[in-house]
């Protein structure tokens, strides 16, 4: 640690060096050896990134939700940092997953971590409030594309490419990946943000990490629609962190007739819950 943490600094533990080395308007993505374990959900978080931003948003024994928290990474970040962790997600094999990537770091079920199966709109009802929201939906019906990308391991486990795009989520109608129209999935991520909205308590941050994409081989800004998701909600939006994927393959989609972009990058788009409610 450097320097000292500010007494009227009710976020977070961090000192003012470590906070303004956060402000920065892009991260690098890091990886660790325990993301390999994730190697089985087709869409993980990276524990570090996550570490990051619970580290921002809270202070110690906190209580963090992802209602979408697949294979438990949000779990494993709030844990490995002494903040209490509650995930939500429809599909119970992914449960099993994250029970086994937190029984390895000796975190407790229903004591360190809280993993609810349901749909998110559901379960987001019967919870009492939270301190920090991080989460990653499904990015529409993605996954279900025939891509043609790799998607194989090196020898560390870490994958070396994207996907192939057969693997999605479920076949749940619930899920947000099997929306039938971009503009139904967008209004059940909406829904079930107001619900995150009345969980949150007020002051406090939510952020959703999510890239732009394609559909029907349409260029989509995702961002904005994200934004406009959230404010409807009663968000306030306070700026996007690009997290940079430097290590991804490069894709040759339009050429040599025309631009179409390669995604290196997610954004790790931020959102406040006003002290005082304006909707
Ligand atoms: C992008 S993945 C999240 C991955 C997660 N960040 C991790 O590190 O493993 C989205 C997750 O949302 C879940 N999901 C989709 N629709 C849902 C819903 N209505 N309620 C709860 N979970 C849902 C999927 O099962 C999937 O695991």
């Amino acid at each position: 640690m450097y320097g000292k943490i500010d007494r009227r600094n009710k976020l977070n533990d961090l000192t003012g060096k470590e906070w303004l080395k956060l402000t920065k308007s892009f991260w690098l993505s890091e990886k660790c050896v325990d993301d390999k374990d994730a190697f089985k959900h087709p869409a993980p978080f990276l524990i570090k990134d996550i570490m990051k931003l619970i580290g921002l948003f809270t202070k110690k024994g906190m209580v963090v939700l992802d209602p979408f928290c697949g294979s438990g990474t949000t779990l494993i970040a709030a844990n490995n940092l002494q903040r209490v962790g509650i995930g939500v997600d429809l599909n119970q094999k992914y449960k099993q997953l994250a029970k086994s990537r937190l029984r390895k770091k000796h975190f407790i079920e229903n004591k360190d971590y809280y993993y609810k199966i349901g749909d998110a709109n559901d379960v987001l009802e019967t919870l009492e409030k939270v301190d920090y929201i991080v989460t990653s939906p499904p990015y529409h019906n993605i996954l279900k594309n025939k891509g043609g990308g790799l998607r194989t391991a090196n020898s560390k486990g870490f994958r070396t490419g994207s996907r192939i795009g057969i693997e999605y989520y479920s076949d749940n109608s619930n899920d947000l990946g099997n929306k039938k129209s971009y503009s139904e999935f967008l209004s059940s991520f909406q829904e079930i943000m107001s619900k995150c909205f009345s969980v949150l308590n007020q002051g406090k941050y939510a952020s959703i990490i999510i890239s732009d994409f394609t559909v029907s081989k349409e260029e989509i800004c995702v961002q904005k629609d994200i934004v406009d998701c959230m404010l409807k909600c009663g968000f306030d939006f306070v700026g996007t962190t690009v997290l940079l994927q430097d290590n991804k393959p490069l894709y040759p989609f339009g050429y040599p007739y025309a631009y179409k972009i390669n995604h290196m990058h997610q954004n790790i788009i931020n959102f406040m819950k006003p002290k005082k409610s304006k909707i």
